[in-house]
């Protein structure tokens, strides 16, 4: 079955269809002609990937699954959220973000944080949702250089270092995306 990963960004397409099997064909939007931003206005990180799934499915007619992935810290009331990727201002860059949330923490005790995905599946019409956690902390200073966004201050429950300091292979087993792409390749495995 031919299904689109509404997103232009080919690493997530590569890292999803690795992990769903074969008896899907995962397209990308440019395979479908579709090279517009998909809007993402909601206020929710479940709002968002709905959106995104049921614009293509509602323009293109494919059935097709969307995601949305934000960085809640508690202190913060949950932020930066749905606005991980904007969260210091248009233009922004990631060391902008981490510098914004950093600032914002200064002097708190309570570091608990958490990344959460939300994957919106549609299926002849019918929508599916799915959601992957990770727990864990933002740390007091910026470690390591791989991955990207809040990984050198995101520190996950268990580990005494942050995504930055793990290979992606050790962040997939236990990350936001990794779990919910599992979820939704169990779930389209049985379908
Ligand atoms: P998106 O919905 O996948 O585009 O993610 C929104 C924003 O959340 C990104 O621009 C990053 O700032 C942040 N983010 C998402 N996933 C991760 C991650 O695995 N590590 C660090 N930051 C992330």
């Amino acid at each position: 079955m031919k299904l689109v990963f509404a997103t232009h960004n080919l690493n997530k397409l590569q890292e999803v269809s690795q992990i769903v099997g074969s008896n899907f064909e995962i397209t990308s939007l440019e395979d479908i002609n579709c090279n517009e931003d998909i809007p993402e206005t909601q206020d929710t990180i479940e709002g968002n990937a709905s959106q995104k799934s049921f614009y293509v499915f509602n323009k293109f007619g494919y059935n097709c699954f969307a995601d949305d992935t934000g960085l809640e810290i508690e202190a913060l009331d949950g932020r930066p959220g749905v606005y991980s990727a904007r969260y210091a201002g248009e233009g922004c860059n990631f060391e902008d973000n981490v510098v914004k949330v950093m600032k914002e923490l200064k002097g708190v005790t309570n570091r608990a944080a958490r990344f959460k995905t939300v994957i919106s599946l549609i299926i002849n019409g019918k929508e599916y949702l799915f959601e992957g956690i990770v727990n864990g902390k933002i740390i007091e200073q910026e470690k390591g250089d791989s991955g990207f966004g809040y990984d050198p201050i995101f520190m996950p429950n268990g580990y005494n270092k942050t995504f930055a300091e793990l290979s992606s292979a050790e962040k997939n087993k236990i990350s936001h995306r990794g779990i919910v792409t599992r979820k939704l390749a169990n779930f389209l495995e049985n379908l």
